[in-house]
């Protein structure tokens, strides 16, 4: 069987890496895909939201699944547009609809969906233009820090953390006034600042029934002990030492079982990946955010922990058998490191020549994101670049080998943060 992954990041590579292994496929392909991705499997040179031409290659090749890796082509409508199609909607697509994916595209839509029932979550109110003076009011007797978040999809940077209320009012300019997001910004929800260590936990399911995933920790910041500015990732480790059996209960109980029975009494259909970006607070799951996709950094860490065939859980996704699978873990830890372009997540150079791949350990996976050849060459051509994986049996040995490749590879003002998991070794060591 013929598979299309839509997206061009090292999450994707990790998909196609996975799925390429199952006896199952016959070709991977990515559509656009980078320099890794073109190593083994095919890249399709097709822009993620031209649907019509993503279409006819589906039917040109055959595609009988197609996985949708980012956010934005699923909130456009990738999936219905394939299930709307007389010659498409055989195909299995990993991505929910419109509909389940605005729990991604609209913040005040997920706040409402958490209200409604009653998965535990910062409490919240949404403002838009109309109501700024109201806004102005609801920050001036807020509690600091205090949440702003622009509510359409932002790339990952409508999140203000405002320290004091003068911050908040300059943030709340910027998005409703200034227009600092565009339309994302129109609302914008102010929310209560939680206070604990972030996880990630991610679901396949079919709206009823799911299978968890590896959960893991992504480090946002560009700066090592979580300074500066965020980024779209810069490590994850897998699993998180904290997210215990005890701590997961609380996780099925109190937040996937209630989103699903959620999902089915607001009557959203959902096929595919589930996102809970948590905030354990005291030992208690807080959701900050659903994504409505896998989340990268954290997939490059938690594929290679998933032993089960990919396309196999795929399958039993299409044929509503989830609740019956049973999803084979290494328990082993995979810790992931991004290698960075110098000055990113602000200005920096691309078509830097990048070096020293073939000496990386040959245990150690290498998952492109912003790479490229050109004349035979392979270069960096976006702010993330390459991501680094390695497994080990303590969060320790996982973390050498991954720095140690991550120093092996290398370009002119190549960067990466030598501390990912830094404070998971903390909570170990009890300090
Ligand atoms: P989001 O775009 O919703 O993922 O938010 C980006 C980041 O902002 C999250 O990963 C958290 O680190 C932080 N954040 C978002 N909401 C809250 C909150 N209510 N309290 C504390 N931190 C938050
Ligand atoms: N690692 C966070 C995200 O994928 O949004």
């Amino acid at each position: 069987m013929n598979v299309l992954i839509i997206g061009s990041g090292a999450r994707e590579h990790a998909i196609a890496w996975k799925l390429s292994q199952s006896e199952y496929c016959d070709k991977v392909f990515v559509a656009p895909g980078n320099a890794g991705t073109s190593d083994f499997h095919t890249n399709a040179s097709i822009d993620i939201h031209n649907f019509e031409e993503l279409a006819k290659f589906a039917c040109d090749f055959n595609i009988m699944m197609v996985v949708v890796g980012p956010e934005n082509a699923l909130v456009e409508g990738i999936h219905d547009y394939f299930q709307n199609s007389e010659y498409l909607k055989h195909i299995l697509v990993v991505g929910p609809t419109k509909a389940g994916a605005m729990l991604e595209g609209s913040k005040d839509f997920c706040k409402a969906f958490f209200s409604r029932h009653n998965i535990p979550t910062a409490r919240y109110q949404t403002f838009t233009e109309a109501t700024y003076r109201d806004a102005v009011e609801y920050l001036r007797n807020h509690s600091y820090p205090a949440v702003l978040k622009a509510d359409g999809l932002a790339a990952g940077k409508g999140v203000i953390i405002a320290q004091t209320f003068d911050e908040a009012i300059d943030a709340l300019e910027d998005l409703l006034r200034n227009k600092k997001f565009g339309n994302a910004g129109s609302k914008v929800v102010i929310e209560e600042y939680l206070q604990g260590i972030e996880v990630s936990v991610f679901i396949l399911t079919d709206g009823k029934e799911y299978v968890l995933l590896p959960e893991a920790k992504d480090y946002k910041r560009i700066g090592e002990a979580d300074a500066g500015l965020n980024t779209g990732g810069m490590g994850a480790v897998s699993p998180v030492p904290f997210a215990d059996d005890a701590f997961m209960q609380k996780v099925k109980d109190r937040v996937i079982t209630p989103t699903l029975t959620g999902l089915q009494q607001d009557n959203i259909p959902y096929t595919g990946f589930l996102f809970i970006g948590l905030m354990n607070v005291n030992g208690d799951p807080y959701v900050i955010e659903y994504n409505v996709r896998l989340g990268d950094p954290e997939t490059e860490a938690i594929i290679p922990r998933i032993k089960s065939d990919l396309f196999e859980l795929f399958r039993a996704l299409h044929d509503h058998k989830l609740g019956s699978f049973k999803l084979e873990i290494d328990p082993r830890t995979a810790a992931t490191v991004f290698l960075v372009s110098g000055g990113y997540p602000e200005g920096f150079e691309k078509g830097k020549v990048i070096t020293g791949l073939e000496n990386v350990d040959k245990d150690v996976l290498v998952f492109h994101a912003g790479t490229k050849i050109v004349n035979d060459k392979l270069i960096n051509n976006g702010g993330r670049v390459i991501a680094v994986t390695a497994l080990g049996d303590t969060l320790e040995e996982a973390l050498a080998k991954a720095n140690k490749a991550a120093e092996t590879i290398t370009w002119q003002n190549r960067y990466y943060r030598r501390d990912i998991g830094f404070d998971l070794r903390t909570i170990k060591a009890g300090i």
